[in-house]
């Protein structure tokens, strides 16, 4: 089974092709053959397991372009990497006519596409995710960039990429708590947009962790299309595109104290989204009742629902102070009101903010 969604963007829209083993995908081969002056952005991990073990079919595709390797990890995922990988095209002579792919997960799909913003002003590039939580969510939009240490993302650009190929085998290689990390944003995507796909979840959650081919290509299928639609309509978030930040303000908040990587994004996600779903209760826009089935949810897909233990309702809040989403000094944050729909509230106050966070953190659940 082979699934195709379009990003309509006039000039700038794109393909995402979605299947199983990726040496079937013609159109992949066709535009790597095509494309003599491309070099692909990796990570040790995938090198080794990907490229050297031959593990792959997509090893016969690409393994004559030159490959740049960084580190893995969000860790890396900095201005210090940036400037090596520009140092290496520039080094090796590459022009404008050079095209980038981005072979890995969010990181490695966020770094090489905020290179391809900015080098000699822009070139192409194509995404390739390897994780789940990339195929679901950040290989297709353009958001591209490095993290600061006072902030994550704080640093990037929109730039689109020219075709995004996703291939479920590569799930196969990765372990399981980026399986996990990956349910977060479908989660997500099932909150803001689809009380169907919810109850869908609740009853195919296990298929999904164990990577049954049917479910998995339907679930992604689904999140990529709810992307597409998204960006169609509001490419450089001005509108409903900050519906996807469902509970990033709070994890964001997590990853920069945390220090980046040692919480995966997917992880501190899911606290997000107890936590903005709570605040949701408190305000009276939230059923209580619908609050604990998005918790059991995340529960029950192995997803953590209370943040790091040391980390103080304040901390959140100074944090989440320097969010992207922070407008004329108010913090804007997304909650869900109900199955499926979710809405922007921008004048929560601090004191009702660090209760919500406090009684999250104190919670006791019985599933
Ligand atoms: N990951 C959220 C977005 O692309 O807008």
């Amino acid at each position: 089974m082979i699934y195709k969604v379009s990003v309509n963007l006039r000039r700038k829209s794109y393909d995402i092709h979605i299947y199983n083993k990726i040496s079937k995908n013609l159109s992949l081969s066709t535009i790597f053959l095509n494309n003599k002056n491309s070099v692909i952005i990796t990570n040790n991990t995938i090198n080794k397991v990907i490229l050297t073990k031959k593990f792959f079919y997509i090893h016969d595709i690409i393994k004559n372009i030159p490959v740049f390797i960084i580190k893995d990890g969000e860790c890396h995922k900095n201005l210090r990497v940036v400037e090596k990988i520009i140092y290496f095209l520039l080094d090796k002579t590459y022009s404008r006519d050079v095209t980038l792919i981005a072979l890995g997960g969010g990181v490695i799909g966020d770094i090489t596409g905020f290179v391809a913003s900015i080098y000699q002003r822009g070139v192409n590039f194509f995404q390739i995710p390897t994780t789940l939580l990339a195929q679901v969510d950040a290989s297709i939009g353009g958001k591209t960039g490095v993290n600061h240490k006072l902030g994550k993302n704080m640093i990037g650009s929109f730039w689109q990429p020219k075709g995004v190929f996703i291939d479920i085998n590569f799930l196969l290689a990765l372990p399981k708590v980026h399986i996990i990390s990956g349910i977060a944003e479908i989660i997500k995507y099932a909150i803001i947009f689809d009380k169907k796909f919810f109850i869908w979840l609740e009853e195919n959650l296990f298929k999904i962790l164990n990577l049954q081919e049917k479910e998995l290509l339907f679930c992604i299928n689904k999140c990529c299309k709810f992307k597409a639609y998204v960006i169609k309509h509001d490419e450089k978030e001005n509108n409903i595109r900050v519906f996807l930040n469902l509970g990033h303000s709070f994890a964001h908040a997590i990853e920069t104290y945390t220090g980046y990587g040692k919480w995966l994004h997917g992880y501190a996600v899911s606290v997000g989204i107890v936590m903005a779903a709570y605040l949701s209760v408190q305000l009276h826009l939230l059923d209580e009742n619908i609050f604990f089935r998005i918790v059991k949810l995340l529960y029950n897909a192995g997803l953590p629902i209370k943040g790091p233990k040391n980390m103080l309702p304040d901390e959140y809040l100074v944090l989440m102070l320097r969010d992207k989403k922070v407008l004329n000094k108010m913090m804007r944050l997304v909650i869900p009101v109900s199955l499926g729909k979710v809405q922007l509230i921008s004048s929560v106050s601090e004191s009702v903010l660090l209760d919500v966070i406090r009684k999250c953190q104190n919670k006791i659940y019985n599933f």
